[in-house]
């Protein structure tokens, strides 16, 4: 049985002591602030701090104390990781070693000092463009929502300059990831929202009738969120155009294609990609990502600056957008180590290796969902009789009604085995939706593994409910408060420095 470690841990701030110290420079502060006055001139007095409130601990004692964290922390290194939408991948360590190579170079040291950095973006640009179809790339976004607001707005000022304002509407499916309406509305359009047919894919009947001329665009990702393919897209592609409303790719989904189909050759005129997830970068945890943006020709002039080109002499230069671009979103060059990583991971795969990597990913999401779809309670939603991509999404709606358990309570009793829980509750169209990518890097052994574990707890649904009710019970923190759990970090943590006060004084009365 699975048991996580399990730390009394305080904060930094507690285990400070006055007069430790872990790191000494040889800088002497006098020194420093005299430089920075002959180089700045005099700072104010109001704006010089007279102290820093930092901890003061030996570096043994912050190695353990980060340690002991991690242990208490689940990951990709630590055990499978079936979050739907969200290609958790084991991502090969040897890129993290590449990306630390990089670390002391400055975004402003000019292009003639960074020569190889530049080379890197441009060749990863040349790569991004053969995998996708696309004319032009921006490697500037950070993250896939950003990608999205950088393409709607692409969207905006191609109607704007060629219409002379604005079309106001976009529309996205109602099986689409929360950050496409959310991004359409940053970038100031109105969401239509189309409807999912029973087969699981686009109502064209609905599309159809939806697209006029305030239509600027369509977002969908493809395979779609329930891991179908969206099989009229030539079709859908035909209704857009015929009405000069213009097509973005939601690249999340991409290990399902990539090597196989391109969204250019699909007709798409808009592609972000997250390479925090298909290109070796895992995806959550918070850590950056990147989500550059990838257009046809006609709409290559409106991209973000600044872009890596190459000049008469064979020298790599960076420019700056033009006046049709929609203007910088980003300082710099982009998150150049989610980049590097990419770059490298491209490389080392291979066209061939790329194209075998999405054909395992698919192929492990249907070997899993053939023996999941068994279990008691589970239904699969949509047509079952085609098979799903990188992803699959079944219901607990009938557990639910069952056993009074649904998609919450199993994801959190998975956890005491040891598994990371599924993506629950999206697509918002499936109820009770438990939704599984298991990815191409993980084993057959795995698989069965989440198998067996699965339905040993689907069987607890209905026989002891109440141990799946109050689960987890085997990690460092158990049940918690799902709307406290959201509470800002900073109010968490002055909280429980509150409670220890509170605690040691009832102690010492
Ligand atoms: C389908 C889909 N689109 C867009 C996004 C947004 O990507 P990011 O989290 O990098 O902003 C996600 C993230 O999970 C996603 O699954």
């Amino acid at each position: 049985m699975y048991r996580q470690a399990c730390w009394d841990e305080k904060l930094v701030y507690e285990l400070s002591r006055p007069g430790v110290t872990g790191f000494t420079t040889p800088i002497n502060p006098q020194e420093v602030r005299e430089a920075g006055e002959r180089s700045l001139g005099k700072v104010p007095k109001n704006l010089l701090r007279d102290s820093l409130n930092l901890p003061e601990l030996s570096e043994l004692t912050v190695v353990r104390h980060f340690t002991r964290l991690s242990q208490m922390n689940y990951s990709i290194s630590t055990g499978f990781y079936p979050l739907g939408s969200c290609t958790m991948k084991y991502n090969p360590v040897v890129n993290n070693q590449l990306a630390e190579l990089v670390a002391d170079i400055h975004p402003l040291q000019p292009a003639e000092t960074v020569q190889g950095c530049l080379e890197i973006l441009y060749n990863l640009e040349q790569a991004l463009k053969t995998l996708t179809g696309m004319d032009a790339f921006s490697m500037v976004p950070a993250a896939g929502a950003h990608g999205e607001l950088v393409g709607c707005l692409i969207i905006r000022a191609y109607h704007s300059e060629k219409e002379g304002k604005p079309r106001p509407k976009i529309i996205v499916p109602d099986s689409a990831h929360g950050t496409n309406p959310a991004s359409a509305a940053m970038a100031g359009f109105e969401v239509s929202v189309v409807r999912t047919r029973e087969d699981g894919c686009v109502d064209l009947e609905m599309l159809e009738k939806m697209v006029d001329g305030d239509i600027a665009g369509i977002m969908l990702t493809n395979p779609n969120t329930i891991g179908l393919f969206e099989k009229d897209i030539e079709e859908i592609v035909r209704i857009m155009h015929q009405n000069d409303s213009l097509l973005y790719y939601d690249g999340a989904n991409l290990n399902a294609i990539v090597g196989v189909a391109r969204p250019g050759d699909m007709g798409f005129d808009i592609v972000h990609l997250n390479l925090h997830k298909t290109f070796s970068t895992p995806h959550g945890g918070g850590g950056p990502g990147a989500g550059p943006v990838g257009v046809v020709a006609k709409l290559a002039k409106y991209l973000p600056p600044p872009r890596v080109v190459k000049n008469s002499e064979g020298r790599f230069v960076l420019e700056d957008g033009g006046s049709s671009s929609i203007g910088p979103v980003k300082l710099f060059t982009g998150n150049f180590a989610v980049l590097l990583r990419a770059y490298a991971y491209i490389l080392a795969m291979g066209g061939e290796g790329l194209r075998r990597a999405a054909l395992y990913a698919v192929t492990s999401s249907n070997y899993l969902l053939s023996k999941v779809r068994q279990l008691r309670g589970v239904t699969l939603p949509f047509d079952p009789s085609r098979p799903r991509k990188h992803e699959f999404v079944v219901s607990l709606a009938k557990l639910r009604k069952e056993t009074g358990l649904g998609a919450l309570e199993v994801a959190k009793r998975l956890l005491d085995y040891g598994v990371h829980a599924p993506t629950i509750y999206f697509p918002l169209i499936v109820e009770e939706a438990f939704m599984v990518e298991p990815t191409e890097t993980e084993s057959k052994e795995t698989l069965d593994n989440f198998y067996e574990v699965l339905s040993k707890v689907v069987q607890e649904c209905y026989e002891s409910p109440e141990l799946v009710k109050s689960a987890p019970h085997n990690t460092a923190v158990g049940r918690i408060n799902e709307a406290k759990a959201s509470h800002p970090i900073h109010l968490t943590l002055s909280m429980r420095m509150k409670k220890r006060k509170q605690n040691e004084q009832n102690t010492s009365a």
